[in-house]
């Protein structure tokens, strides 16, 4: 939700902070804002895209060498030019930009107008920036002292950065709960959201913790932790390239991260399956290796697409490791009283690592006693550090907000782990063992097959452009697939769509079957092929067109159905990694013809910090 980006030292800030803006866009983009300091303080706003926001930005304010920006997915006001941040105090000395909820607001609110403070936004933010300013009228202290004395009143998640006109030479940011990485350059600063707006210009970073403030001065960082104590930051080395966050000739980040796919899990297989050596191995798994083979149960935990990774891994470790799992939403399973043993493993999926409610979840679960073992994509992101041990995905910066690679990624992770567990516990055979790795590793050159010829997924893309509702339907491995191409159709294209078992079906869907409803059957042949015919011609007796989803050289299902899409033959387990790759093409072709924004669809955001 939302990005950030802070620059202060001896170049222009603005540009660095427009082009980071552009970066970070996929974060939320109801509206984008900048403050810079040439002479006095300078506010630029605007309802919309970074675009719009550059045309109305003086060309004097742009002289300046300290700024910071924001670009917005409200929690608390509409989108538009008002409620765009930065926010400024009622002197209009202080700017702030913040990330995150301030839950508190509408007390501290009430308290400042009472002592004369008039709010301009509708905004939670608004409240920090007059708080700061009330602290430095009633005390004699500097502006760090001040805005940590207001972090002591907040309650919620935030990320913020600060810049005062009494002091041009002055940064402060702080962060709890929502991500804030600090790029140090050669006596030059970048504040961000995350790491790509900064990559371009130096590799150094530093993550700042939760309840921690960086105060940048005079071309030296300081990091205190909320209660003033001074914290020594620990200096990581980015290893990402710029290429990789840019569209690479493709005219959308989703196509490109679609058609990254065979790349990007060849990477997250890299060093760690060598199938002729009938070799292995995460790392992150073999210190807990013990927890592993004795954990009675495993919790998956994460929200949206990495749920539905959690689901196929149900599957996978039910399946292969013989061990019990729950699958579980991590909004609601934070706010239950779930019953956690100290054997539980709770394992974190979440592409970006920022996930509110995942993180929450995973604290919780830690707080009774369980392992943590975190999934993620995005290097040195908050729910990674969280996690006791973890095993990253390695798919690249996903910039697209409808995640694509970084689900076959982290099914690709889960099959890994569970063929590790498998094999340990010796509810797998090392020949079939052995089966399963060369089969994974043979994943990548066929869904480069699958992304060759797009025309059948072309065609009926185009077909039911205008249909009003999509049903998706899968049993087994591709229940979960039938959750995820329904979520992936909805989200970019505004196509009500829903995912079912596909034998739950005549429970209640069926109602919706007429002949205007388009049917997403998954049906590559294996152990329930049978049933799904009988439930496709369910559909077809009741007029539903039946778009398939079958093995390559398979011929009753595609003699009955009314479109159909090929994929290779694999293993049953790894069916989820071919068989959602079509339905991201249709998802994405559906969009395209209906004109809709694929990479940054109404309403979304890449990175759900807010709970
Ligand atoms: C996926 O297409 C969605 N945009 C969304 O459901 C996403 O998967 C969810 O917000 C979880 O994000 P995370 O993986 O970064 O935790
Ligand atoms: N809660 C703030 C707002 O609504 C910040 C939202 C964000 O993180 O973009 O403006």
């Amino acid at each position: 939700m939302c990005g950030i980006v802070g620059y202060i030292g001896k170049r222009e800030a603005y540009p660095i902070i427009i082009k980071g803006l552009k970066r970070l866009e996929y974060r939320g983009y109801d509206s984008a804002g900048v403050a810079l300091l040439n002479g006095g303080l300078k506010v630029f706003k605007k309802k919309g895209k970074v675009s719009e926001l550059e045309g109305s930005v003086s060309a004097d304010a742009t002289k300046s060498n300290l700024g910071i920006g924001h670009t917005r997915w409200a929690t608390h006001g509409e989108p538009n030019d008002i409620n765009a941040h930065p926010h400024v105090s009622q002197n209009g000395k202080l700017a702030i930009i913040h990330n995150g909820i301030i839950e508190n607001y509408q007390s501290l609110k009430t308290e400042l107008e009472q002592k004369g403070h008039k709010f301009k936004s509708q905004t939670d933010s608004e409240v920090v920036i007059h708080l700061v300013e009330e602290i430095l009228l009633n005390n004699s202290c500097s502006l760090e002292e001040a805005v940590r004395l207001a972090l002591n009143e907040i309650i919620g998640a935030y990320a913020i950065c600060v810049i005062s006109e009494d002091d041009k030479s002055q940064l402060i940011a702080a962060r709890k709960g929502s991500p804030l990485v600090i790029g140090i350059g050669d006596g030059e600063f970048f504040v961000a959201s995350d790491a790509t707006p900064i990559i371009e210009y130096t590799n150094n970073v530093v993550y700042l913790d939760d309840y921690e403030i960086a105060i940048i001065r005079d071309g030296e960082l300081i990091v205190k932790s909320i209660e003033d104590v001074i914290k020594t930051p620990f200096i990581h080395k980015l290893e990402m390239e710029l290429e990789s966050i840019e569209k690479g000739g493709f005219p959308h980040f989703m196509l490109k991260e679609i058609y990254e796919q065979p790349k990007s899990i060849r990477d997250c297989l890299r060093g760690r399956l060598i199938a002729t050596d009938s070799h292995l191995n995460l790392n992150g798994m073999l210190q807990f290796m013990n927890k592993f083979t004795n954990a009675e149960r495993l919790i998956f935990v994460a929200c949206g697409t990495s749920w539905h990774a959690g689901l196929v891994a149900e599957y996978l470790f039910e399946d292969i490791a013989r061990v019990n799992v729950e699958v579980e939403y991590a909004s609601e399973f934070r706010y239950r009283n779930p019953v956690i043993r100290e054997n539980d493993i709770v394992v974190a999926i979440s592409q970006s690592g920022e996930t509110a409610d995942t993180l929450a979840a995973i604290e919780m679960a830690k707080s009774k006693g369980a392992t943590i073992f975190g999934v993620c994509n995005v290097v040195g992101s908050s729910i990674s550090r969280a996690s006791h041990a973890g095993a990253y995905i390695h798919a690249g910066p996903e910039i697209g907000v409808a995640s694509t690679k970084a689900f076959t990624g982290q099914v690709t992770v889960l099959t890994m782990m569970a063929l590790i567990l498998g094999l340990k516990k010796g509810t797998l055979t090392e020949n079939r063992f052995r089966e399963l790795i060369f089969a994974l590793d043979q994943i990548p050159n066929k869904i480069q097959k699958i992304l060759d010829d797009t025309s059948s997924v072309k065609k009926i893309a185009e077909t039911f452009q205008f249909a009003k509702n999509f049903l998706y339907l899968g049993r087994g491995y591709n229940f979960p697939v039938a959750l995820e191409g329904a979520l992936k159709l909805k989200e970019i294209s505004y196509i009500h769509a829903e995912g079912y078992p596909a034998a739950e079906m005549k429970h209640g869907p069926i109602a919706l079957i007429d002949e205007d409803m388009p049917v997403v059957f998954i049906a590559p042949k294996d152990s329930t092929y049978e049933k799904i015919i009988s439930n496709i011609q369910e559909v077809k007796a009741r007029k539903g067109k039946v778009i398939a989803i079958v093995t390559e050289g398979e011929k009753d299902i595609f003699n009955m159905s009314d479109y159909v899409v090929e994929i290779p033959a694999t293993e049953e387990c790894l069916q989820p990694l071919l068989s959602s790759i079509p339905l991201q093409l249709l998802s994405y072709y559906v969009a395209i013809n209906r004109g809709c924004n694929v990479d940054q669809p109404r309403n979304l955001a890449k990175s759900v910090t807010v709970e």
